[in-house]
């Protein structure tokens, strides 16, 4: 199962001349500046818990310190490691960790944090001035967890969405946080999110090829943090590579291949919660190659939400085989979840009363093909399947560019759309959606949305 998913990923990366080197850093600048090594030591084998070891390294060098996991040591991280109040640490990851194999095991673990956000989370760090750095060696420097068997006991659900009490990787709560080299195989579901200030996120691989079972919920990235630059990724994953999430802002995005069944580069989803204000402003997302995943660019959000996404850029995009090249949709659900209102409120009935207001959202230099003969993934479970459900062009799958679909004629404003070159593949002339996108709140979309429908023609200026 491992060899299978080195031999996908291989080529790919084969091919991905043009981004930053993928070899981490292993060093830093600040690295002199430490008063203490914690290495930390390893039982060497999963009937021994490093966990308590891992977290007494890191409170012994919670301060000034430096936290090695040994080169050639793997590591058994069978229950979940928080590591908090952390200040100017730099942690090495030389060795390979190595997740619980057993599902109840896990299962019963994260049954026994609760439902809530962050129950099950699996590595978590908090604190400032924090430096993660991977191993230059292919063969070591990855965080194992294990994935795939998860994967193809899905139908155990009845839902079929994924086995319950999965544990999410990692999430971070720093400020001034510098991750390089970050390489995952095999996340059960959410590899890492990230919460605070200024990130770096360099040279990132995460692995949830799949064999067998849909990977649902194998997101990359979940960002609510101010100041981020993720620059150099290869995900290849079930869900979306990126999603930026309320709380988001001046967010740089680049240089990323995506494939596989990815779900793309998401803002959203927003407003489930409509008493909340949901808030992303300034992000550009920029030279990304996307290879067989359903979305390339994607901003989602609730019916009856509240909030403002502002001051967005997608640009230089390559696509291959992608069935929704640019999709806005303001009508989100979720599928085989239940559709809260407010939090954990009714299923149905959402008010449809308000929206969050997307404004001045522009997409540029697209180029590549639409999945006209296979489009979709095998993440359906509903019927229509839920990428379809808010599409009212339903009889022309794997042939729509654009798809724009608006809660009223001012609820998306400022929208442009440039050189947005993508055909389906037998190069047919793409349509497009729009669906109540107000001619006067979008002068310079680049083609015309007539009376605010659909309108079968795509007019590229
Ligand atoms: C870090 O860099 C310094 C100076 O460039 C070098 O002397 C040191 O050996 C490096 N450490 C590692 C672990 O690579
Ligand atoms: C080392 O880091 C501390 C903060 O933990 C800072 O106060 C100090 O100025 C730094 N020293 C150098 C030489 O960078
Ligand atoms: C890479 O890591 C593997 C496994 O720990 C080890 O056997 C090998 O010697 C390392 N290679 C280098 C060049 O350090
Ligand atoms: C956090 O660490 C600082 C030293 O860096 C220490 O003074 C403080 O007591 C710690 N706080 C907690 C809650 O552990
Ligand atoms: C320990 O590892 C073995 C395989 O080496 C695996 O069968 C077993 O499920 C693992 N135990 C746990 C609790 O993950
Ligand atoms: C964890 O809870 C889920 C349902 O929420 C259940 O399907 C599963 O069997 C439980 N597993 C364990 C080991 O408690
Ligand atoms: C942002 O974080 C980096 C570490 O990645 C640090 O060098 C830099 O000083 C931080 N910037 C600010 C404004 O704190
Ligand atoms: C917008 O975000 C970028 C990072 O993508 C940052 O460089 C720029 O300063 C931000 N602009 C404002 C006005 O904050
Ligand atoms: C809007 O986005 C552009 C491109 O990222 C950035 O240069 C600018 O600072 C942003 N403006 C605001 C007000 O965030
Ligand atoms: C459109 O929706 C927005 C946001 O919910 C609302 O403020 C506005 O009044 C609505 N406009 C129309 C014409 O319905
Ligand atoms: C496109 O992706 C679909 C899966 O969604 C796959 O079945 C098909 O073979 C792919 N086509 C090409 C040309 O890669
Ligand atoms: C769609 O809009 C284009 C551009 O405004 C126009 O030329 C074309 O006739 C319209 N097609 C239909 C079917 O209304």
């Amino acid at each position: 199962m491992q060899l299978k998913s080195l031999t996908a990923i291989l080529p790919l990366l084969a091919t991905a001349s043009a981004f930053p080197s993928l070899i981490a850093r292993e060093n830093d600048s600040n690295q002199a500046n430490k008063s203490k090594t914690c290495v930390v030591p390893a039982g060497g084998s999963n009937a021994t818990d490093d966990t308590p070891a891992i977290n007494k390294a890191f409170t012994d060098c919670a301060k000034d310190g430096t936290v090695v996991f040994e080169e050639g040591v793997d590591y058994f991280v069978m229950t979940p490691f928080r590591a908090t109040n952390l200040s100017n640490v730099d942690i090495h990851l030389k060795g390979n960790i190595h997740l619980p194999q057993d599902i109840p095991t896990v299962q019963a673990i994260v049954n026994a944090t609760g439902t809530a956000w962050l129950s099950g989370v699996w590595m978590s760090l908090q604190g400032d001035d924090v430096s993660w750095y991977g191993s230059k060696n292919v063969s070591s420097g990855w965080i194992y967890a294990y994935g795939q068997a998860w994967w193809d006991k899905n139908a155990e659900n009845p839902t079929g969405t994924g086995l319950l009490g999965r544990p999410h990787l990692a999430n971070f709560e720093l400020n001034n946080a510098y991750i390089d080299g970050w390489k995952v195989r095999k996340p059960i579901a959410w590899n890492m999110a990230i919460s605070g200030t200024n990130f770096t996120i360099k040279n990132t691989i995460i692995d949830a090829f799949t064999s067998g079972g849909f990977p649902f919920n194998t997101d990359g990235f979940d960002i609510k943090a101010d100041g981020v630059l993720i620059d150099g990724f290869t995900v290849s994953n079930g869900d979306d590579a990126v999603a930026i999430q309320s709380g988001a802002a001046n967010v740089l995005v680049q240089n990323g291949y995506i494939g596989h069944h990815s779900h793309g580069m998401s803002i959203g989803s927003l407003g489930q919660n409509q008493g909340l204000f949901a808030s992303v402003s300034n992000v550009t997302i920029r030279d990304i190659t996307v290879d067989g995943a359903v979305y390339a660019s994607r901003i989602k959000s609730w019916v009856g939400g509240q909030g403002l996404v502002s001051n967005v850029t997608y640009e230089n995009f390559r696509l291959n085989n992608v069935t929704f090249p640019i999709f806005v949709t303001q009508t989100y659900f979720n599928q085989g979840s239940q559709q809260s209102q407010i939090e954990n409120g009714a299923v149905t009935g959402r008010p449809n009363n308000s929206s969050v207001i997307l404004k001045d959202i522009s997409f540029r230099n697209f180029a590549g093909n639409i999945n006209y003969y296979d489009p979709g993934d095998r993440s359906c479970v509903s019927d229509p399947c839920w990428y379809d459900a808010s599409i009212s062009d339903r009889e022309n799958p794997g042939t729509h560019s654009v798809v724009l679909e608006c809660s009223n004629s001012t609820t998306c404003s400022g929208f442009t759309m440039e050189n947005i070159q993508v055909f389906p593949q037998p190069m047919l002339e793409p349509n497009v959606i729009c669906i109540n996108v107000g001619e006067e709140s979008n002068p310079d979309l680049g083609f015309r949305c007539p009376g605010g429908n659909y309108n079968g023609t795509f007019v590229a200026v």
